[in-house]
């Protein structure tokens, strides 16, 4: 059995407002897992059920075996982190740290030994006898962290931790997070509604649509083989390929016309990684386009192109001198069978990368 696990949770706020419907997670010993969803998805409510802030409507939730729906939220041993920073401004660092150490009966001695410990993992040590108030965003929320951590927790759980820092930071301190994480090696649930960032410091990602899980796999799974249309369209940028003659061109050049896996396909897709620019090559077809953008962003470029299958992006690995885009300039994109995500009707993806046997 799974260390937390989560079954079938629901919760109904009012007749008409199901802000989680039958969600069912699993998150193992040490591993960092991440809700990725839109605002309003259902994941802070599904948190504050985990930390035990509000009880679901139906559903079961087991740490470690127990059943947590029964135990009172200051008897769970959680640790939250929470978006704004909540720290208290005319405590010093350190007391903030211990404040979270009060109601548990802890000697003086270890209290002492305990805050020093976290504060040296969010390093902070050199500031533990300042008040917060004259600090940045980013030290404030390793209080927060620490604070969280101090408790031992048996599970922590961090909601939105940065999206009030500047971009900088966010990625600065997400890697900091990440290690401690792994140092401290404390099952975590992490929600944030950056993609990039549930990419960068996830061992698993759930995604998450309108109360609903609509995936659960390793980012690599998740960015490489999203197993619907929201996931493929939410992490990732994604090109549409418009429906009409030149696709069912395009798929029948590509074999794909009369594969019978491919008949439910209703939308057709690709990640702008997959198609090239320039001769395309054995096993490819050839797109007629212009240019209508070229970006340089200094690793890629992404290419904008107008084709008879609608706008198109297309992203170059380290572009260099030769490879720079004129806009009104001729241009073809090379598609692959593999460069596809065929999706149906109902957003399920159609496995069409490989021809039929
Ligand atoms: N206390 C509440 N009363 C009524 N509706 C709520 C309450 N809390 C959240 N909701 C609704 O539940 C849905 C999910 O909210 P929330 O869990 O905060 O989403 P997220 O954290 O993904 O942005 C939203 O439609 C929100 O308006
Ligand atoms: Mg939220």
């Amino acid at each position: 059995m799974s260390y937390l696990a989560v079954s079938e949770a629901t919760k109904q706020f009012a007749a008409d407002v199901r802000a989680l419907d039958r969600v069912s997670i699993a998150v193992e010993r040490g591993e960092f897992f991440t809700l990725l969803g839109p605002s309003g998805c259902g994941k802070t409510t599904l948190l504050r059920a985990i930390a035990g802030f509000n009880d679901l409507t139906s559903g079961a939730i087991t740490l470690d075996g127990a059943d947590l729906r029964r135990v009172p939220p200051h008897k769970r041993d959680i640790g939250m982190v929470f978006q704004d920073y909540a720290v208290f401004p005319h405590l010093s660092v350190s007391d903030n740290v211990a404040f979270g150490l009060k109601p548990r009966k802890v000697s003086p001695a270890d209290t002492k030994r305990r805050v020093e410990d976290a504060l040296a993992a969010v390093r902070l040590t050199a500031l533990a006898r300042r008040l917060p108030a004259a600090m940045s965003g980013g030290q404030q929320q390793r209080i927060g962290i620490a604070r969280a951590m101090v408790i031992n927790p048996r599970l922590l759980l961090m909601d939105e931790p940065l999206s009030n820092l500047d971009a900088k930071l966010r990625v600065e301190l997400r890697e900091e997070i990440r290690d401690i994480q792994k140092k401290i090696d404390i099952a975590s649930i992490y929600v944030t509604h950056d993609q990039e960032e549930a990419l960068a410091i996830s061992d698993r990602i759930c995604v998450m649509g309108a109360g609903h899980v609509e995936q659960i796999g390793t980012p690599q799974e998740i960015y490489g083989d999203p197993r619907t249309l929201f996931v493929a369209r939410f992490v990732g940028t994604l090109n549409t390929l418009a429906d009409g003659p030149p696709l069912h061109a395009l798929l029948e050049a590509l074999h794909l016309a009369h594969d019978g896996r491919a008949a439910s396909a209703r939308t057709w897709t690709a990640r702008p990684e997959r198609l090239t620019l320039g001769e395309a090559g054995a096993g490819a077809a050839a797109l007629p386009g212009t240019v209508t953008k070229y970006t340089y962003l200094g690793r890629e470029a992404q290419v904008q192109v107008a084709t008879d299958l609608g706008p198109l992006v297309v992203q170059v690995a380290n572009p260099g001198p030769v490879s720079a885009r004129r806009t009104g300039e001729k241009v073809s994109v090379g598609v692959r069978r593999e460069s596809l995500m065929a999706f149906d009707a109902g957003g399920a993806r159609v496995d069409t990368a490989r021809p039929a046997p």
